[in-house]
């Protein structure tokens, strides 16, 4: 993406304050419709494709970099996807304004950057806080789905989940405790994930899901 920075850093000053604010469901799209969310979607190929290939669902990407945002948003009306949204995050402070409490049937964390700048949570993304947040915007039934191209970013995220102290959240590992899921379930890939594939490298996926 040329002229749009391709980092930020989410515990930079400016972005510390919350900013963000709840994704208005597009006119159309119905009040049940199952809702999948892409955190941290970038260029948000995988929702682009999941939103053309499920037109009765709402897709809505968030990301914390604008500038991607309304790129984004030029490019779905482009292609005429009314279910597909953009929405500002950072999702390390908050993520909890964005969606009402148990709304959310999926939310997809893939590829995410090391957001934590201390040597020794250099690599967590899923820290206590965001997973009690994602816990509480999901349906029952909901499911967190976690990829990254990064094996120890995959297991800090795998530790934190499933760590005895948030055995109460009730997230299942679908794959079986401590277990990573083979192949992508879904119909849809974002770009990292094609880059990864292409390079003959591996993806370490996670699926969570909750009572
Ligand atoms: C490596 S990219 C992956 C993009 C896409 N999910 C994929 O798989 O191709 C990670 C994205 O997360 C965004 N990001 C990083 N920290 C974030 C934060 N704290 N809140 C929201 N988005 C963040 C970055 O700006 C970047 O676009």
């Amino acid at each position: 993406m040329r002229g749009i920075r391709q980092h930020v850093n989410p515990l930079g000053l400016s972005f510390m304050e919350v900013r963000a604010s709840p994704v208005a469901r597009p006119p159309g799209v119905a009040a049940d419709a199952p809702l999948e969310v892409e955190l941290g979607c970038a260029d948000a190929d995988f929702s682009f494709e999941l939103a053309g290939k499920h037109p009765d669902w709402w897709v809505v990407g968030l990301e914390i970099r604008e500038r991607v945002l309304e790129r984004n948003r030029v490019r779905a009306q482009e292609d005429g996807l009314k279910n597909l949204s953009f929405g500002y995050v950072n999702l390390n402070v908050d993520m909890d304004q964005v969606f009402a409490a148990g709304t959310v049937d999926r939310f997809h964390l893939l590829f995410p950057d090391p957001w934590f700048k201390q040597r020794h949570r250099k690599r967590r993304v899923i820290e206590p806080w965001l997973l009690r947040v994602l816990r509480r915007q999901l349906r029952p039934g909901g499911e967190l789905h976690f990829a990254s191209d990064i094996y120890d970013v995959a297991l800090a995220a795998m530790a934190e989940v499933e760590d005895p102290s948030n055995e109460a959240l009730g997230f299942r590992n679908l794959a079986g405790p401590w277990s990573f899921w083979r192949g992508n379930p879904f119909d849809a890939a974002s770009r990292r994930e094609r880059i990864t594939l292409r390079r003959g490298q591996r993806v370490w996926r996670m699926r969570y899901v909750i009572p």
